[in-house]
């Protein structure tokens, strides 16, 4: 059974008001993210992962020597990010879970703190890749960032919420500008509900 691209959990316009255009999310929904689909499937077709659930392939595929990682891994794990990526959005008002806002106060100091931490793991991310916030396997909430489209599930971590910081993600409406387009994504955009269901 070849894998299919998710619906959005939203209309393509509903993030409009909060900063993600329609243009935007007909890119890199419709688009990007279908591609992925696309040649997710035709990689694994024929191979050991054909019939296999997205995080075998990924935690299969993975190499955590490799200078670059290989085609089923690198589209197998887009496919993936971008599934959790529409969820972590709404275009309703979010308001965080008490139990969300104690392990963030316990991790990092505050709210805050965990925004700036996030916020500067997405600006630093040198190329392609995403911020995440994780909670690892010793038990602890940590911010991560990682290049292309490797994300938590290749170190045991379980992956709380993760922004898309590859220039598809944010150039029509942010241009250049990716601390701005990540702080608007903090401020506005994070399914905090949908965030703390993961913990
Ligand atoms: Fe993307």
């Amino acid at each position: 059974m070849a894998f299919t691209l998710p619906d959005l959990p939203y209309a393509h316009d509903a993030l409009a008001p909060k900063g993600m255009s329609a243009e935007t999310l007909e890119y890199h929904h419709d688009l990007h993210h279908n591609a992925y689909v696309t040649n997710g499937n035709k990689a694994i077709e024929g191979t050991e992962w054909e019939g296999k659930s997205l995080e075998d392939i990924i935690k299969g595929t993975y190499d955590p020597s490799a200078v670059a990682q290989n085609g089923i891994f690198n589209n197998i794990s887009q496919l993936w990010n971008h599934n959790q990526f529409w969820e972590m959005m709404t275009p309703n008002d979010s308001k965080m879970p008490s139990e969300l806002e104690s392990a963030l106060n316990v991790s990092f100091g505050s709210v805050d703190k965990f925004k700036e931490a996030f916020a500067a793991a997405g600006a630093g991310q040198f190329g392609s890749g995403w911020a995440w916030l994780v909670r690892d396997t010793d038990g602890s909430l940590k911010v991560t960032k990682t290049e292309n489209g490797v994300n938590p599930i290749c170190f045991g971590q379980t992956t709380l919420l993760g922004c898309d910081v590859w220039e598809h993600s944010y150039y029509i409406d942010y241009r250049n500008k990716r601390p701005a387009y990540l702080t608007n994504f903090l401020d506005n955009l994070v399914n905090w509900e949908n965030v703390a269901s993961r913990m």
